[in-house]
């Protein structure tokens, strides 16, 4: 049962590309599907999202911002829980800050946190620890103590020695208020997923989780069903991310499933992973549609009905809710080579370019209807050449120094994995909704840079 939308995967180089459609840039007006569910194009041709023209919220807020239409996010949260019922938990790595923890447990989701701060911003967004489900390939004894402390729903187990810290936690003083610690096992099954070499995880050579064809996982399973203190409930897997092919999860729920019935355990996660279109050529499965996909495939590899079938998408929820404004600093025309056109940001607020050869599409909110004849490369302010935000961009033709520019789905991994590369603050970022702006993290300033130090 694979989607019907599963466009093949396109190589760029040695590595493969993010995973879907690479056609020729289009001239075509940016597609509707790259722009959040909230998005309307005003009769003078301006984009507001949320009823919040995103022009005049540039020249309020300043640029580069985050811009995230706020009943886009609780809708695909919505989504997940309809899709998949209770537990199904949000991956805080793809954007977190309080207000989006505080709107995906509003909305019913679980949190999938994977390190101190991912917990304690959790923690200080007022979410109940048995909200929470404890990740991580490296837990730390502070990481693991406090998440019993407070009390979280699940620890993923990834390692040996993570069984060891856990079991010396368990038997010290008292943690969990007397409550046995319910784990899973992260397995990994041994699927390759079509994706980005740096975001497969379900392949033998990985450092996450143990190994279902080495004896590795039942190992685990053994011993976490056998120490006291602790209550094993299920098992994880998660085999990449921006994957837009089912085929791959379908292989991961009918390996994992044996272990449900060997173990007489009512869980099974499958983890995040659904891809989503950056460009307008390219179309992904549904939160709904891969849910369905999970079901029938568990259901005919034997995984009762009674059991828990759920995930931790990040990518899927907020990708497409988010986009960026940059305003246009400079255009360099270099003859009969290319036009270099300068934003405000870079590869500081976005990565994902140079990490992973990222492809994305940019438009004028002043113009979004207009056709993109002018080929450009959008490049950020950043001292080298690799600061790429789009090697081939296609913009309206009176494209301007001082325009805002934006960028479509950057809701993911973007803004989680920005830093301060040349001293350059932080983006601030915004919820829009009911034509009101609300800024939930505020831009950096080069005092906040300079806290740390004495
Ligand atoms: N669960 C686990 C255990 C994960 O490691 C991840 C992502 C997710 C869930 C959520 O996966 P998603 O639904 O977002 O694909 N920085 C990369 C993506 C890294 C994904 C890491 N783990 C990127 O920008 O493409």
């Amino acid at each position: 049962m694979s989607s019907r939308h599963a466009p093949e995967p396109a190589s760029t180089g040695p590595v493969p590309s993010d995973g879907g459609a690479r056609g020729a840039p289009s001239e075509e007006p940016l597609a509707r599907h790259l722009l959040p569910d909230g998005a309307q194009v005003g009769p003078d041709g301006r984009l507001s999202v949320g009823g919040v023209d995103l022009v005049d919220l540039a020249d309020e807020v300043g640029t580069p911002v985050f811009v995230y239409d706020e009943a886009h996010l609780r809708a695909r949260c919505a989504e997940a829980v309809s899709a998949f019922g209770t537990g199904v938990a949000y991956a805080t790595k793809a954007f977190l800050c309080k207000a989006m923890a505080r709107l995906a447990v509003e909305e019913g989701m679980s949190l999938d946190v994977s390190t101190a701060g991912e917990l304690g911003t959790a923690l200080a967004a007022g979410v109940p620890g048995a909200r929470l489900v404890l990740h991580g390939n490296n837990k730390s004894d502070a990481e693991l103590a406090d998440a019993m402390r407070s009390g979280v729903a699940r620890i993923v187990v990834d390692s040996f020695d993570e069984i060891a810290r856990i079991g010396r936690l368990v038997g010290g003083p008292q943690l969990t208020g007397g409550v046995p610690q319910q784990v899973m096992v992260r397995v990994t099954p041994g699927v390759e997923a079509h994706t980005h070499e740096y975001v497969m995880t379900g392949q033998e050579d990985s450092k996450f989780g143990f190994s279902l064809a080495s004896g590795a996982a039942t190992e685990a399973l053994d011993a976490l069903r056998a120490m006291p203190g602790v209550e094993l409930v299920g098992v994880h897997s998660h085999i990449g991310s921006q994957i837009f092919r089912l085929d791959a999860f379908e292989r991961e729920v009918a390996l994992l499933a044996p272990l449900l019935e060997r173990y007489d355990l009512g869980e099974l996660c499958i983890g995040g992973g659904l891809g989503v279109a950056y460009l307008g050529a390219e179309e992904a499965p549904t939160i709904t549609e891969w849910a369905s996909c999970l079901r029938a495939v568990g259901s005919a590899a034997g995984v009762p009905d009674s059991a828990r079938v759920t995930a931790e998408p990040g990518r899927s929820i907020v990708a497409t809710a988010g986009l960026t404004c940059y305003r246009v600093g400079t255009i360099k025309r270099l003859e009969g080579i290319r036009t270099y056109v300068s934003v405000d940001g870079g590869m500081s607020d976005n990565p994902r370019p140079v990490l992973y050869g990222s492809g994305y599409e940019a438009f004028l909110p002043s113009a979004v209807a207009a056709r993109r004849p002018f080929a450009a490369r959008i490049v950020g302010k950043h001292c080298e050449s690799g600061d790429v935000l789009v090697a081939d961009a296609r913009l309206p033709e009176q494209t301007q120094v001082g325009d805002v520019i934006a960028t479509p789905v950057t809701g993911a991994y973007g803004f989680s994995m920005a830093s301060n590369y040349n001293r350059v603050p932080r983006p601030a970022v915004v919820f829009v909704g009911g034509g009101e702006t609300k800024i939930v993290v505020r831009r950096e300033t080069v005092e906040d840079l300079l806290r740390l130090e004495p």
